[in-house]
């Protein structure tokens, strides 16, 4: 069993949980991730690490109540257990010296791009942060991405908060005016997409973490299977990061619609479920 340690509401239905689980907090490195099971019937999910206290044996894991099990987990609190926290999984992010990176998260990606971003600038490269929100309400971890970022931008779709628009708005003004080395990209599977689009006219590497569904993480069951440059990969072993320009993106987003309509899932479903301020009449 592995203890809630803390928790705490960080935006709008986002929460961040340490978890006690000291060989995870000893081995994981940026970009890798864990799944959990909240008892025996749970389901398994997948989370992003998005922070490591060795010391205390702390993993950090931040994640927006979206569905069955993510809402079964916020109503968890400090104390309680959790069955399964298996990690880590993955393979870590590529961490060298590129030059100016731009890291673009939407939503709760920001959570996931904040490890990786720490240790890129911790190897002396420029971080340009663009992080994008339907609405301010739904930003986080301002704070932190700023304290990793030379250059903080936020963009939301609504304009309550920074920029009016979409982060790939952003971008393209960016590599339009700069030099940039590389561009790192996690969020959701069309924004990566229209990301992916941009940086491969301007011949720009560009890595992207996927989020097919998973199940096993072991590379067993071919839930998350993915196609990079033709070949078949599975996100769980192989990835979750890949070469954005080898995806292939239109068979990511029909598998995930296809789960989407299999679970008909709709939050509205949900009692507790509220919309963000700024979509309320
Ligand atoms: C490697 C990886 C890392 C991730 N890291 C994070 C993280 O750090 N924080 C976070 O909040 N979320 C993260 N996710 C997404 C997270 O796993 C899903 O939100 C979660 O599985 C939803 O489970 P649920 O039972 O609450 O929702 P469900 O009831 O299973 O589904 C609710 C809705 O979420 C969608 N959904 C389900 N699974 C996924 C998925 N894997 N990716 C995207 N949408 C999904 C469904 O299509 C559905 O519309 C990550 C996914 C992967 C693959
Ligand atoms: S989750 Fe089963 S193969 Fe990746």
């Amino acid at each position: 069993m592995y203890k809630i340690v803390n928790k705490r509401e960080i935006g709008h239905k986002v929460h961040s949980y340490e978890i006690y689980a000291p060989e995870i907090a000893k081995n994981a490195r940026a970009g890798q991730f864990v799944i959990f099971r909240i008892n025996d019937k749970g389901e398994r999910v997948p989370l992003t690490i998005a922070q490591t206290k060795p010391k205390e044996g702390l993993v950090k894991i931040i994640f927006q109540e979206i569905g069955k099990s993510t809402f079964h987990l916020a109503s968890l609190n400090e104390g309680d257990s959790i069955r399964d926290f298996v990690g880590p999984l993955g393979h870590p992010t590529e961490i060298k010296k590129y030059g100016t990176v731009v890291a673009v998260a939407g939503g709760v990606g920001a959570a996931e791009v904040l490890p990786v971003i720490k240790e890129l600038k911790k190897v002396g490269n420029k971080i340009i942060t663009i992080i994008g929100a339907r609405c301010k309400d739904l930003i986080i971890l301002e704070d932190e991405l700023e304290q990793e970022s030379d250059i903080l931008l936020f963009v939301t779709n609504d304009g309550t908060s920074g920029i009016k628009g979409f982060v790939t708005d952003v971008l393209k003004n960016i590599v339009n005016k700069e030099q940039i080395d590389i561009v790192y990209a996690i969020g959701p599977v069309l924004m990566m997409k229209a990301v992916s689009e941009i940086t491969k006219e301007k011949h720009i590497k560009t890595i992207v973490s996927l989020n097919p569904i998973m199940l096993d993480g072991t590379g067993m069951c071919g839930a998350c299977r993915v196609t990079v440059r033709g070949v078949m990969k599975f996100a769980c072993v192989d990835g979750p990061e890949f070469d954005a320009h080898g995806v292939h993106w239109e068979e990511l987003h029909s598998r995930l619609e296809l789960f989407k309509n299999f679970e008909k899932v709709s939050l509205d479903n949900f009692k507790n479920y509220k919309e963000c301020r700024c979509h309320k009449k």
